[in-house]
């Protein structure tokens, strides 16, 4: 296994072209299930996570010319619809294919995907949802086995909990059923938003994009002709390098990126000290004079991201002042706290409430381990600015959804090792 050998006190300055978000790219993936034509996609992220789905997705019989960011896939000749475990285990968003497998063919077995170390995070909105539109579902030796012989029917869904992978499976759903289908609390993440674009370019009739309730015209079954598209700059990975300018308070700037899906961090830069600059495709941060703590509350968009939480609890760190964060959609996302901790912080927590006692220059190196994708930034981003060397482990965690994360950062000045266990 690798880890990052991590030298502090650095700092960084420069500007990082962010590339291709991955949480758009995964159902944008799923989604050529439903088509009938080479679906051609460009600024697609290269990260495991998308090598994941590109596997599960050629196990069920896509063929695809994949070079890095760039692919055409063609699924035409797909004609297997089991999603098994070994896949599944590895990543949670191989659901995705459930919606699309169910209203091509009729039938798929997808392996429950099980919890992870933010959560257990169960699929049963998704579940309820297709039972709603006419699906038989059927929970067997950790299998989803879902059947709906006469096609997916039209329906209206109301989701008791927004879900961001819950709404994309039944946009996906919807696409090919018969009929009508309303989704009532729907999410509205830039994600979510382009897999609707996309499919409406495709000839599906939705309305609502953006918003909380959207209609779907069902193809009743008829395959889609995808258009080319472009994935969307990853709003998650911008913001995790804005933090990397913001713990080591340089100047850095994004580019290649939409500043309107950054708002709510920005404002939360913008409230410790931070000055920011808004371009149309580049955001810049510039050093605060003092940088001051913050409170923050995650929730779905357009609030504050819970997959920016980790991050910016690593700046509150070194804050002058007590923060407070409040963690609201996952019921364990404070794997990294024990870790920071190990650094030196002062967090403590408090069912979902970290309070952060911030104190500059206050970490010093150390080994600490990665537990999930977002924390194991956060631990990078705590080891810049960190006295001393710091070994981040486990770092396979960094991999399924930044890519080359050390080598941007080394090219902004810092001074980070890739090295083998
Ligand atoms: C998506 O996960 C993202 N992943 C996550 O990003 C992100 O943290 C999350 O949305 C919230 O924004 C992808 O898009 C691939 P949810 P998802 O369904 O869809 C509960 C990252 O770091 N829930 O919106 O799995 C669930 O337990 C990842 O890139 C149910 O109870 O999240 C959670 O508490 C991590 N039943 C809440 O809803 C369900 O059937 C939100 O989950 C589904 C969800």
């Amino acid at each position: 296994m690798d880890y990052l050998k991590i030298q502090g006190e650095s700092i960084i300055k420069g500007e990082i072209a962010i590339t291709g978000a991955k949480n758009a790219a995964l159902p944008l993936l799923a989604s050529t299930i439903l088509a009938s034509n080479n679906v051609v996609i460009s600024n697609l992220p290269n990260v495991v996570d998308i090598k994941t789905l590109l596997k599960l997705l050629r196990m069920l019989g896509a063929k695809f010319d994949h070079k890095v960011n760039d692919i055409t896939i063609n699924t035409s000749e797909l004609d297997k619809t089991e999603a098994t475990y070994d896949i599944v285990k590895t990543m949670r968003a191989s659901i995705l294919v459930l919606g699309p497998l169910l209203a091509r063919f009729g039938h798929c077995e997808v392996s429950l995907p099980g919890g992870c170390a933010i959560g257990q995070r169960p699929v049963d909105l998704h579940l309820k949802a297709l039972e709603h539109m006419g699906a038989v579902i059927e929970i067997k030796s950790g299998y989803i086995k879902a059947t709906a012989p006469d096609g997916l029917k039209g329906a209206t869904i109301v989701f008791d909990k927004i879900t961001v992978t819950g709404t994309e499976n039944i946009v996906m759903a919807a696409a090919l059923a018969h009929g009508n289908t309303t989704i009532i609390n729907a999410a509205k993440e830039p994600e979510v938003v382009q897999l609707c674009e996309v499919l409406r370019d495709a000839g599906v009739e939705i309305s609502g994009i953006g918003t909380n309730t959207l209609e779907v015209k069902g193809s009743g079954g008829k395959l889609l002709e995808f258009k080319p598209f472009s994935v969307i700059p990853d709003r998650i990975e911008a913001g995790t390098y804005l933090c990397a300018g913001a713990i080591t308070n340089s100047v850095l700037k994004v580019t290649n990126v939409i500043p309107k899906h950054l708002e709510a961090m920005l404002v939360k830069f913008e409230d410790m000290g931070f000055k920011i600059e808004r371009e149309e495709n580049a955001v810049t941060i510039l050093p605060a004079t003092k940088i001051k703590p913050i409170h923050i509350t995650t929730t779905e968009y357009p609030g504050f991201p819970t997959d920016m939480q980790a991050q910016f609890m690593a700046v509150c760190t070194i804050a002058e002042g007590v923060s407070i964060i409040d963690e609201k959609l996952f019921e364990n996302r404070f794997m990294h706290v024990s870790e920071l901790c190990r650094m030196g912080a002062d967090i403590s927590l408090n069912g979902t409430v970290a309070t952060v006692v911030g104190t500059p220059n206050k970490l010093f190196g150390t080994d600490v381990m990665a537990t999930d994708l977002r924390a194991s930034s956060a631990l990078v981003l705590a080891a810049l600015v960190a006295n001393g060397e710091t070994k981040v482990h486990r770092i396979y965690h960094l991999d399924r959804g930044y890519d080359r994360l050390e080598e941007k950062l080394t090219n902004l000045g810092a001074n980070i090792l890739r090295e083998k266990e």
